[in-house]
């Protein structure tokens, strides 16, 4: 495992303004410690837990996500934020033996709890990690044929910043798949998902987990999370293309995939 040591150190961080850490405002500083410690907290039970408060719905989002992106064969991938790899294993199903993935995730917690079900995989030779930060890559410009992120962005402190990244280590006409939270469209479905996200996943989250706190970040994150017209916006700001959006299980989740 290659280890690059974050460095998010801006000349100008001294004068960057507050960010949400869920319903809080901290400073961007605070963000990065708080996300650190979240993951930390719950890497060991991440996979269990999010099988169990999706209902399982995750695998199969997972699964659409890289049909969506329809990796070909040698093709050089990066798993961004890729945790315990989920995505990485399938996209790695896809790539042929001439392929490669990288996962790379700034917290080692997370890659470790992953490992055991990677090694397993029959694609394991695949797939490679390395500990970094997306808002500040260590690859060159213009590297793979795609980006994936799952779940990932919502956690950015500075996210337009980690979305340039991502676009300027893609070569030209690269694709970036992007898996994240969004929220119901039907105001019956949102009422109940609030009751949900708000009541069980904190309640199972301090039962199941032993951890309360982390189980309340994740619904507030989702709530302060910009909508998917927004995150287009935002997609197309920076300069890519094309950018397709598919709402899953009436918008709890969305894919994006955008080109370069
Ligand atoms: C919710 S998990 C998602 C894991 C996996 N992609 C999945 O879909 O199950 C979010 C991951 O993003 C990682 N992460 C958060 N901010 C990051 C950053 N700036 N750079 C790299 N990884 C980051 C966290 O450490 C965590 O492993």
């Amino acid at each position: 495992m290659t280890i690059h040591k974050p460095n998010r150190g801006l000349p100008d961080q001294e004068y960057e303004s507050d960010v949400s850490f869920g319903y809080q405002e901290v400073t961007p500083e605070e963000k990065d410690r708080l996300v650190r410690e979240h993951f930390d907290s719950i890497a060991g039970k991440y996979d269990i837990m999010n099988s169990f408060l999706s209902l399982g719905f995750h695998h199969l989002w997972k699964r659409k996500a890289i049909r969506t992106l329809a990796p070909e064969p040698g093709w050089l991938i990066l798993d961004a934020c890729g945790g315990t790899g989920d995505l990485a294993v399938l996209a790695a199903d896809r790539i042929g033996k001439t392929g490669s993935i990288i996962i790379c995730d700034i917290n080692f917690a997370m890659m470790e709890a992953g490992k055991p079900k990677i090694l397993r995989s029959p694609v394991a030779g695949r797939i490679a990690f390395v500990q970094g930060d997306a808002e500040g890559f260590a690859f060159r410009n213009d590297s793979f044929d795609a980006v994936t992120v799952g779940f990932g962005i919502r956690n950015f402190t500075r996210l337009e910043k980690g979305l340039r990244e991502i676009y300027r280590v893609l070569k030209p006409k690269g694709r970036f798949l992007c898996l994240e939270f969004s929220r119901p469209t039907s105001r019956f479905f949102n009422a109940l998902y609030d009751l949900y996200s708000f009541v069980w996943m904190p309640l199972a989250g301090q039962i199941f987990a032993g951890t309360r706190k982390a189980y309340t970040y994740l619904p507030e994150s989702i709530r302060v999370f910009p909508s998917p017209d927004r995150l287009i916006r935002i997609l197309e700001e920076i300069g890519f293309s094309r950018v397709i959006h598919k709402r899953l299980t009436n918008g709890i989740a969305s894919i994006y995939l955008a080109r370069k």
